[in-house]
């Protein structure tokens, strides 16, 4: 299982640690344009290997898409990230233009693999590259929502004064901070809903500081954070290369599934070898329902700002 990870930054460098450290993956090739940036990421991951008990090989390159030929998985995290203050929308201008060409240019070495897509706007830029490439919709994956609920279990643990691996919860909708959709009625710890555990202000409370959980960090970091991210593509990416049919929400081409048509939002999916396995229509109540909706006009107005 090759895996390419376009984009050698903070987010790029963690997925591929992530990955190695998981051991599942023969070859990450780490392609970015700044001149042995990705060299010397690569060599440093690789001087981990013997520490870490990982046989992956790590290879980086400066732009040479030829060293990426016959990826089963690419992951685009290209772009600018947000500082302090501004919102993932923003990055729309400079971002839109860089993902167009790097999803071209992987599918022209790698014309069967599966892209995910990390880049932020994220829904939108996912969105762009379904209208910019020819590969079936069950190929295209955004990343969002498992990061975004990795969030939501950390701020319940934190409420419930839980150990986090005692907590299951979602969060669907756009990766955004007004559009997140945490699904509060559904958490639970071990099988018994949070609900009945903590009050209906604190677990709002929660609900809020998931939807702002990236930028408390960009506030705190002075740019956006990678751990989390890197580790919610390091999941898909072995979900898929394992084939074992995991849950997340991820960001996909809607096709009248919630109601939604022509655009990209998260919902639940299976993840396995074929990308989107499934996607999972969740009984929503009237308001997660009309937060979702809310949440996709706003999704459809950034794309609206897409030059395509
Ligand atoms: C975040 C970026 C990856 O939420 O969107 O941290």
């Amino acid at each position: 299982m090759k895996v390419t990870i376009v984009g050698a930054g903070a987010v790029g460098a963690s997925c591929a640690e992530y990955i190695a450290i998981k051991n599942f993956a023969s070859e990450v090739v780490i392609l970015d344009i700044k001149e042995g940036f990705a060299e010397g990421k690569a060599m440093d991951l690789m001087q981990t290997a013997s520490l870490n008990n990982f046989d992956t090989k790590i290879v980086g390159t400066t732009n040479d898409y030829s060293k990426t030929s016959n990826s089963q998985i690419c992951v685009i995290t290209s772009g600018i990230p947000r500082k302090p203050g501004m919102t993932r929308e923003e990055l729309i201008g400079i971002n839109a233009g860089i993902v167009k060409d790097v999803a071209s240019n992987l599918l022209k070495e790698s014309p069967d693999s599966i892209l995910i897509v990390v880049s932020n706007p994220m829904d939108t830029m996912t969105y762009l590259v379904h209208k910019t490439t020819s590969i079936p919709s069950s190929r295209i994956i955004g990343m969002g929502g498992a990061l975004d609920s990795a969030r939501f279990k950390y701020r319940l643990a934190e409420a419930l004064e839980s150990p986090i691996s005692d907590i299951d919860g979602m969060v669907i909708g756009g990766h955004s901070d007004k559009g997140m959709v945490p699904l509060t009625s559904m958490a639970t710890r071990n099988g018994i809903r949070v609900s009945e555990l903590i009050s209906e202000k604190r677990l709002n409370q929660v609900a809020e500081e998931t939807k702002i959980g990236g930028a408390t960090l960009t506030k705190l970091l002075g740019t956006s954070a990678w751990y989390a991210p890197g580790a919610a593509v390091s999941s898909l990416v072995q979900s898929i290369a394992c084939n074992h049919k995991k849950v997340f929400p991820c960001s996909v081409m809607l096709d009248g599934e919630y109601g939604l048509k022509d655009l990209c939002i998260g919902v639940p999916i299976v993840l396995g070898k074929n990308g989107i396995e499934n996607i999972i229509e969740l009984k929503l109540n009237s308001d997660e329902m009309k937060n979702l909706r809310e949440s996709a006009e706003g999704v459809s107005m950034t794309n609206s700002l897409l030059d395509i």
